[in-house]
């Protein structure tokens, strides 16, 4: 049975891939700082394992790695992610605790669970970050969301530098930009809806081989510019 661990499962595109994985049969680790009842329900239906996690507390992935020890998995997928409220201020408006936590949840932990949880990876396994296209820098041309950008460029480079250095392991690393999704951060005006993205974004994963490994695709398989 094929196993994925899911961070911010609680809701959103979170939610949604643990509710397509599971009914695909897949046996999922679903990562959140607290079960929301859409996950408890998940978990009554089928192979999902809750465990909490707050991707900004370092003790934790820790301890989730301890937990986790000797568990093989196939699938690491970084969803959780922040865009915080006062990123929509603008220049002259930046809240640098802000932009610290932005990078904790959407930079640094993305490198810190790959570095805590690759040796149970198995061999072909994939790493997925889903990042944005607002941290792609070719696609900039409206300028703003600081914190969120700048967060969601490193994050892509972290999951290009990984695809280099865990190469020589057989394991791929991917970043993927959902789309623009109606989620809580999404907001209502977005795009599509999660089970769309989430498909899409799976299709991509289904699809992956080691010579895809550091490539940046949308959800509908279009590589994004970096
Ligand atoms: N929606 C879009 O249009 C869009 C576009 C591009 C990229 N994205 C990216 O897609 C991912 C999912 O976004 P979404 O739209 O589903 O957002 P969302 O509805 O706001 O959900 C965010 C998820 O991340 C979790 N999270 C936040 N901080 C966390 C932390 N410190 N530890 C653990 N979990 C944490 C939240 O958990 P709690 O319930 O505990 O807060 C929640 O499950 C994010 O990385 C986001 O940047 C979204």
């Amino acid at each position: 049975m094929k196993t994925v661990l899911i961070t911010g499962a609680s809701r959103g595109i979170g939610l949604e891939f643990v509710r397509q994985y599971s009914e695909d049969g897949w046996r999922v680790l679903a990562c959140a700082r607290q079960a929301s009842p859409g996950l408890e329900n998940l978990a009554k239906k089928g192979e999902v394992r809750i465990l909490p996690l707050d991707v900004a507390d370092r003790n934790q992935i820790a301890s989730l790695g301890k937990a986790l020890f000797g568990q093989n998995f196939d699938l690491l997928l970084n969803n959780a992610g922040i865009y915080p409220e006062s990123d929509s201020g603008g220049f002259g408006k930046t809240d640098y605790d802000d932009w610290m936590k932005a990078f904790a949840v959407n930079s640094m932990a993305p490198l810190l669970l790959a570095e805590t949880l690759v040796p149970m990876l198995r061999k072909g396994g994939t790493i997925a970050t889903v990042t944005s296209k607002m941290g792609s820098l070719a696609d900039n041309t409206s300028g703003g969301s600081y914190l969120y950008r700048t967060s969601k460029a490193a994050a892509n480079m972290v999951m290009k530098n990984l695809a280099l250095d865990l190469a020589p392991r057989g394991l791929i690393s991917v970043a993927l930009h959902p789309g623009w999704v109606k989620t809580d951060m999404g907001g209502p005006h977005a795009l599509i809806g999660v089970e769309e993205s989430v498909s899409g974004m799976k299709r991509v994963l289904d699809r992956i081989t080691l010579a895809d490994s550091g490539k940046f695709v949308g959800f509908d398989g279009i590589e994004v510019p970096w």
